[in-house]
């Protein structure tokens, strides 16, 4: 079976909470691609060149421990407004999107640039204030500015003009502002099995 559910949006609105839950779900690979943006971001900083750093994206780069750090959703931000990162990252998505079994894949530019074909395509939002609130309980700190970064990164992601953040004109648009995790999840695999 090739199926692919693609599940765009913002950070923080549960994309990647849903998407686990459906992969289990459904029985289907899940592939987080802020991961690659994230690793690349990394290897930047640490002084590669960016497009090489995303040519030669290892699975072990992805696998390191300090990716899930506000700072490196930023530095991942600002890799991903290049246009030659993002080619770089293309092939690898678009094959696992269409591998046999079926996948869910989540990010930004799933249902609209890497894979349009998708079977299912979903777009998880909330409010700016409610997303930096739940990532506040995860990373602590300043809450003010915790708000602010969140801002900051979808004003980038929205406005870059490579693949900007926006849902797919057939998405299904899921606004977890007022969801629990339980329901949000239901809304998905719901989506999901109506076209499986
Ligand atoms: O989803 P996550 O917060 O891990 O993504 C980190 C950053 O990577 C995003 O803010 C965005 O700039 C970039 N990204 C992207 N396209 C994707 C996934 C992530 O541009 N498909």
């Amino acid at each position: 079976m090739i199926f692919t559910v693609a599940i765009d949006g913002p950070a923080a609105a549960g994309k990647g909470t849903i998407s686990r839950a459906v992969a289990e779900r459904f029985g289907l690979a899940h592939l987080d691609t802020g991961l690659l943006y994230r690793a690349v971001g990394a290897r930047v900083d640490e002084g590669m060149e960016p497009v090489a750093a995303a040519r030669t994206l290892t699975a072990g780069d992805l696998s390191r421990g300090d990716l899930r750090t506000l700072a490196a959703g930023q530095a991942a931000s600002k890799v991903a407004a290049i246009p030659e990162v993002r080619l770089a990252l293309v092939d690898f998505q678009r094959r696992f999107a269409r591998r046999k079994g079926g996948a869910v894949l989540d990010g930004r530019d799933i249902g609209t640039v890497i894979c349009p074909e998708a079977e299912v395509k979903l777009f998880v939002t909330a409010a700016p204030e409610v997303r930096a609130h739940r990532r506040w309980l995860e990373v602590g700190g300043d809450a003010a500015k915790v708000l602010a970064e969140v801002r900051e990164r979808d004003a980038r992601d929205m406005n870059r003009t490579d693949a900007p953040l926006r849902p797919a004109d057939d998405a299904i648009m899921i606004d977890t502002s007022t969801l629990s995790i339980d329901e949000a999840v239901e809304r998905a695999c719901a989506a999901v099995a109506h076209r499986l």
